[in-house]
């Protein structure tokens, strides 16, 4: 008989014949900056995730830094927003202080700054509303301001600037922007192929981000569509994208595997908030309902090693697919873990 499981017998040659390793310089720690001092806040959503103040920020980010990780991600929490997200791209903004002094402090820290209104906007979309048109968001009104938002990031110091709002033309958008002003070696790493996803609930609550109207399935793509990914990574690539993007990760393998295959760039995968909130929640211990009967962990969800076991294997699977590098807000405990 053929023999399959002769090198999974023993731990040495399961280590010599594993193909894929996690490795801690292609993971991205994602981090949200809100206005204030000494501001540690959870977010209810994302149990082990903070809202940090930018004294804050440094503090972890050094942490983060001695455990391995190199690569953040920030998303900023304005303290006002408009219908035109005119916080976004103020030059004294609170991702371009937070980046400023990131840099200052850590200057060899890739830093990450995502790139979109929705955070800015007091109607929550991602994009300018059209006037008198209802719910249409205005694609190349939004584009000027991606422009000028990307370009504030680049002044700031941010090494790579990452527009996620789906407009058509982002891309391009920011690279003539940069370009224009001197910053042609500022990188962009595109949220190209991304689903308007279930999966995004956590990160809505912690970036407070969520829509007052409306959905975004008129700029984010439809899930059961498989080629237009494939078309929207080529669209970036084209206008000059260096890194793209598949969002979410976990239920959207297939398109990082098929994205993998067809392109010759670096391709990222964003774990998202509800991937990651779904397995804590998972491994809750249960609710002690009357200190009597104290829950004892019996099922595999409740040991105590169960999260970081799962967020492995996720991980692992990920990188599996195809992706070079990984966001997500389990990067600093990986770091721990892969000790
Ligand atoms: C902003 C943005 C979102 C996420 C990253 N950038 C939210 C959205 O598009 O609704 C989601 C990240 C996550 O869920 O972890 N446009």
């Amino acid at each position: 008989m053929h023999r399959l499981r002769r090198l999974r017998k023993s731990p040495a040659l399961r280590e010599l014949a594993a193909q894929v390793r996690l490795n801690l310089s292609n993971l991205v720690m994602p981090y949200f900056v809100s206005p204030g001092k000494k501001l540690r806040q959870p977010i209810k959503s994302l149990p082990g995730i903070f809202r940090l103040s930018e004294d804050e920020l440094l503090k972890d980010v050094e942490g983060l830094k001695r455990s391995g990780i190199n690569a953040i991600i920030l998303f900023g929490i304005p303290r006002d927003k408009d219908d035109k997200a005119t916080n976004a791209y103020d030059e004294k903004g609170i991702v371009q202080r937070a980046v400023a002094s990131l840099k200052k402090n850590f200057p060899d820290l890739a830093v990450v700054s995502d790139v979109c209104l929705c955070g800015y906007t007091s109607h929550g979309h991602c994009g300018i509303i059209k006037a008198g048109h209802g719910l249409e968001v205005d694609n190349d009104e939004t584009l000027k301001v991606l422009a000028k938002i990307a370009l504030s990031h680049a002044r700031a110091g941010a090494d790579i600037v990452a527009p996620s709002s789906m407009m058509d033309g982002q891309v391009d958008a920011i690279r003539r922007g940069l370009d224009a002003n001197g910053f042609e070696d500022t990188a962009i790493m595109g949220y190209s192929a991304k689903f308007a996803s279930n999966f995004y609930g956590p990160f809505r609550e912690a970036a407070d981000s969520g829509m007052q109207f409306g959905d975004r399935k008129s700029y984010q793509m439809d899930f059961r569509n498989a080629n237009e990914p494939l078309r929207e990574i080529e669209a970036d690539i084209q206008e000059g994208a260096d890194i793209v993007m598949v969002k979410p990760a976990l239920a959207y393998l297939d398109i990082i595997v098929r994205a993998k295959e067809k392109f010759n760039v670096p391709i990222a995968a964003y774990n998202v908030s509800g991937e990651y909130s779904m397995v804590k929640a998972y491994c809750q211990p249960p609710p002690r309902r009357g200190a009597a009967k104290a829950a004892k962990p019996e099922t595999r969800s409740q040991k105590p090693e169960a999260e970081k076991e799962l967020a492995l294997e996720i991980l692992t699977a990920i990188k599996r697919a195809g992706a070079d590098i990984i966001i997500s807000y389990w990067a600093k405990d990986a770091a721990r873990w892969l000790k």
